[in-house]
């Protein structure tokens, strides 16, 4: 891997550096993100454990006291965003978002520990018990009635916020707001890349009302009408907790390490659920109506990642991912060509993400399928090579789309550079 490609990739972390903690992109993205940020320590630590840590230790900052780790910390004012501190009208110190988003942290925090030197253990553990806090907030406030999945109740917590599987159980949601919307993102993208207004209406509906709650999660549980077990997050949440459990051996007691063991295997089971027969891809599933989101997206490939993934799974998803590089469609689309939703440049409905082809990579090669890790890391790396880092793809032309100079496009293209220089070495 060329070092100017590397120090391209370097030089977007520092240009979106705001001082200890990484915005996603300038303007359009203008504080800290949840997932985004984690992604990014991972691409820190490439080259700098220090900086890795201060990214984790930036989102510890705005964690709540119920452990809940923000979508967004609002560090700074910026004036480029909507919706901002007004809007969301939480009431942490650091100004933050009410919800989350899909909990890598603890992904990261491991893969920084494998690489530190004893001088930043203290730092380490210090972040392990805000994983930990996190992931019982996940449990108490997201599975109360015991259902061994999690349920997000905003789109923006999945992270991909107008992905076709919502929108059945999203048209549910009121288009009243209470709340002026105005809409910066279009100040900076082009609307065909977007959501459209009347998800923005939906969107602050949900945030009108939660805050209506005062943001507390029993409430917000009872009133919401959108309620849905997402597969991205529960997937992502299960390998977390195994990444948990492997740092609690290091820092944790018998009683965490019992009590992660115990949350891993409710997990395993609950995402033995979301196998979606089919579509022959694991699927989300609304809440409210019990329903199977049956939608062949990117994040139904993420079980891979997990203790949970049978053999008939795996050799579905090996079709399907065969079937991409035969039609020679950039894998993996956020929302697979041939599906009704799927509109190739609209953000979560088909453009093509690194990180979830980082993470749908790793888990090949955690299923041993080393040959299909390795095909998309290539594209993955062959289309940021050929276009820059953008924040997405198009699958079909390779154009790329949405904001520019994205860190975590950035960091995905560290970690696998560094991947296949080992495999180089
Ligand atoms: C946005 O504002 O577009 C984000 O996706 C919310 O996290």
């Amino acid at each position: 891997m060329s070092s100017s490609f590397i120090e391209r990739a370097r030089s977007v972390l520092a240009a979106n550096d705001r001082g200890g903690y990484t915005v996603p992109t300038d303007r359009l993205y203008p504080f800290q993100w949840n997932w985004d940020s984690a992604f990014v320590a991972m691409g820190f630590a490439t080259f700098d454990i220090d900086r890795a840590l201060s990214e984790l230790e930036a989102l510890a900052r705005g964690q709540w006291a119920d452990g809940m780790i923000p979508q967004i910390i609002f560090h700074k004012p910026a004036e480029t965003y909507f919706p901002g501190p007004d809007v969301w009208r939480t009431s942490h110190t650091i100004p933050t978002s009410g919800i989350t988003q899909p909990p890598v942290f603890a992904l990261a925090l491991e893969f920084i520990a494998a690489r530190a030197g004893a001088e930043f253990t203290p730092r380490i553990a210090a972040l392990y018990r805000a994983g930990l806090a996190y992931h019982r907030w996940w449990e108490k406030a997201r599975d109360p009635e015991g259902r061994g999945i999690v349920a997000v109740l905003h789109n923006w917590e999945t992270g991909r916020d107008n992905s076709p599987e919502w929108d059945e159980p999203f048209a549910r949601v009121p288009q009243t707001t209470t709340t002026t919307i105005v809409r910066r993102d279009l100040g900076h993208v082009d609307a065909a890349m977007r959501p459209r207004d009347e998800d923005y209406r939906r969107y602050i509906h949900l945030v009108d009302l939660y805050a209506s709650l005062g943001w507390d999660a029993m409430a917000m549980w009872r009133e919401t009408p959108f309620k849905v077990a997402d597969i991205g997050i529960n997937a992502i949440l299960g390998a977390s907790e195994e990444a948990l459990g492997r740092l609690a051996k290091r820092f944790g007691s018998e009683a965490e390490r019992a009590e992660i063991a115990s949350r891993r295997a409710r997990l395993a089971k609950g995402l033995a659920g979301l196998w979606n027969e089919r579509i022959g891809l694991y699927a989300s599933r609304d809440l409210i109506s019990g329903k199977a989101m049956d939608v062949r997206v990117s994040a139904g490939f993420l079980p891979l990642l997990t203790e949970h993934c049978p053999p008939e799974a795996r050799q579905s998803m090996q079709q399907r991912l065969d079937g991409l590089l035969k039609a020679n469609t950039l894998p993996v689309p956020s929302t697979l060509v041939g599906e009704p939703g799927f509109e190739p440049k609209r953000y979560w409905r088909g453009p093509v993400w690194a990180v979830v082809n980082y993470l749908i990579a790793r888990g090949f090669a955690r299923q041993g399928m080393g040959e299909q890790a390795r095909e998309v890391d290539e594209a993955t790396l062959g289309a940021i090579r050929e276009v820059g880092f953008c924040e997405y793809f198009d699958p079909l032309t390779r154009e790329g789309l949405g904001g520019g100079t994205f860190s975590w496009t950035a960091a995905i293209a560290l970690l696998i550079s560094e991947d296949r220089m080992a495999l180089a070495a």
